[in-house]
């Protein structure tokens, strides 16, 4: 990942107060304003399963911003994607999860047969905060029988110590930041 990180941060762009005042929101849209650099991150993170982690059975990302990436990553390796989602939105029986979020509690949800016990998944997401979201991931990735290789998030708020709510699961961040 090291030459592609600098270029994927150039196209990161920081939002001062949004959603709401003391937030810095970290923008990745501006990134799809330049395809040939996405398709080559997506690329670059099925090279780096093929390389590093070997055979997976599926991609696994969450609504709505880990599937700008998630699907792309699975057609170039060939595997299966699938959607996590947030609730009331996969049809059929579902598998639930939940984690707190700033206010409240909310709930995410992946289809009960989206995975079979023993599959290997590789989770993608765009950004970990406080890690709720990918910590309700990994559990229902687990409840389904399966089990995350390993998890990959294109930045990391590092101050947030979203790290520390799942450290069972291994983590690749592509862009870290020291100041959230
Ligand atoms: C954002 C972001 C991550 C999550 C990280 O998603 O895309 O999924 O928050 O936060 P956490 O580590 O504190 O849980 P959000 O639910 O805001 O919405 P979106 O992806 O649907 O835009
Ligand atoms: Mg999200």
């Amino acid at each position: 990942f090291d030459q592609i990180r600098p270029l994927v941060a150039q196209h990161i762009r920081e939002v001062r107060d949004f959603p709401k005042k003391g937030i810095n929101f970290r923008d990745i849209m501006p990134l799809f304003a330049d395809p040939v650099l996405v398709n080559e991150l997506c690329i670059a993170i099925a090279d780096h399963i093929r390389n590093s982690i070997g055979h997976i059975d599926a991609i696994a990302a969450l609504e709505a911003r880990g599937f700008l990436f998630g699907p792309q990553v699975a057609i170039h390796l060939g595997v299966r994607f699938v959607p996590i989602r947030k609730k009331g939105k996969l049809p059929g029986q579902t598998l639930q999860a939940s984690y707190i979020k700033e206010y409240g509690e909310d709930i995410v949800e992946i289809q009960h047969d989206a995975l079979k016990s023993g599959d290997k998944v590789f989770l993608i997401d765009d950004l970990l905060a406080t890690g709720g979201t990918l910590r309700a991931a990994i559990d229902l990735i687990a409840k389904s029988g399966a089990t995350v290789s390993q998890a990959f998030v294109l930045i990391k708020l590092a101050p947030l110590k979203g790290r520390e709510k799942f450290p069972e699961v291994d983590l690749v961040s592509l862009i870290s930041y020291d100041e959230a």
